[in-house]
């Protein structure tokens, strides 16, 4: 079996990648660290970046990931600066901003970034969605008790774990990673 290091400090997303990783034949190792993290537009170049650094850091092949949550009627707030809205406005503050709005859509995007000897590569996975009038109950992890994803009624917070890893944007991005790493 092949072992691949994840470097992250969120127990949540590497609860859904362990069973993702082990379908797909990967041991992931949890190196339990939290990426550097640069400011940037785009989830991608942000992944890369803590990526290219873990690697240089470790010196092991691993993946880090970075995730954010888009939100139409609010331009793409708060995207790739998720992290810091979630610690300040909370779930709480994006409902308020939305309040009143015609559309609630939204999407949320993953980059996983592979950092090896001979490549760093991103990958990346959508899901799109509404966020729901208020904050649904279940699983507590980030964004969760307020996205719907397309095709669904239940936040992905009141879904079990399988569900929704069965149709995430974290599995649609380590799906493509999974492929790479099989045809290495
Ligand atoms: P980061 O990728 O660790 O920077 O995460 C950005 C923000 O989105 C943090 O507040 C996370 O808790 C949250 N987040 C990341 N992935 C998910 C997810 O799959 N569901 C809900 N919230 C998430």
């Amino acid at each position: 079996m092949r072992e691949i290091s994840i470097v992250s400090g969120n127990r949540h997303k590497v609860d859904e990648l362990m069973p993702l990783a082990k379908a797909h034949g990967i041991r992931l190792k949890w190196i339990n660290y939290s990426k550097v993290e640069i400011q940037a537009d785009g989830i991608s170049d942000i992944a890369r970046a803590g990526g290219i650094l873990a690697y240089a850091a470790l010196g092991v092949p691993l993946i880090v990931e970075d995730t954010g949550i888009f939100i139409s009627a609010l331009k793409g707030f708060p995207g790739p600066y998720s992290a810091q809205a979630y610690k300040t406005i909370g779930l709480e503050g994006i409902l308020t901003l939305l309040k009143g709005r015609k559309s609630r859509k939204a999407e949320f995007r993953t980059a996983i970034c592979y950092a090896g000897d001979e490549d760093t590569v991103v990958f990346e996975g959508v899901v799109h969605g509404t966020i729901a009038t208020r904050i649904r109950g279940g699983r507590d992890f980030g964004y969760d008790p307020i996205f719907i994803p397309e095709g669904h009624t239940k936040a992905y917070s009141e879904m079990e774990l399988a569900e929704k890893n069965s149709a995430s944007h974290r599995a649609a991005a380590f799906e493509k990673f999974a492929e790479y790493l099989s045809r290495k």
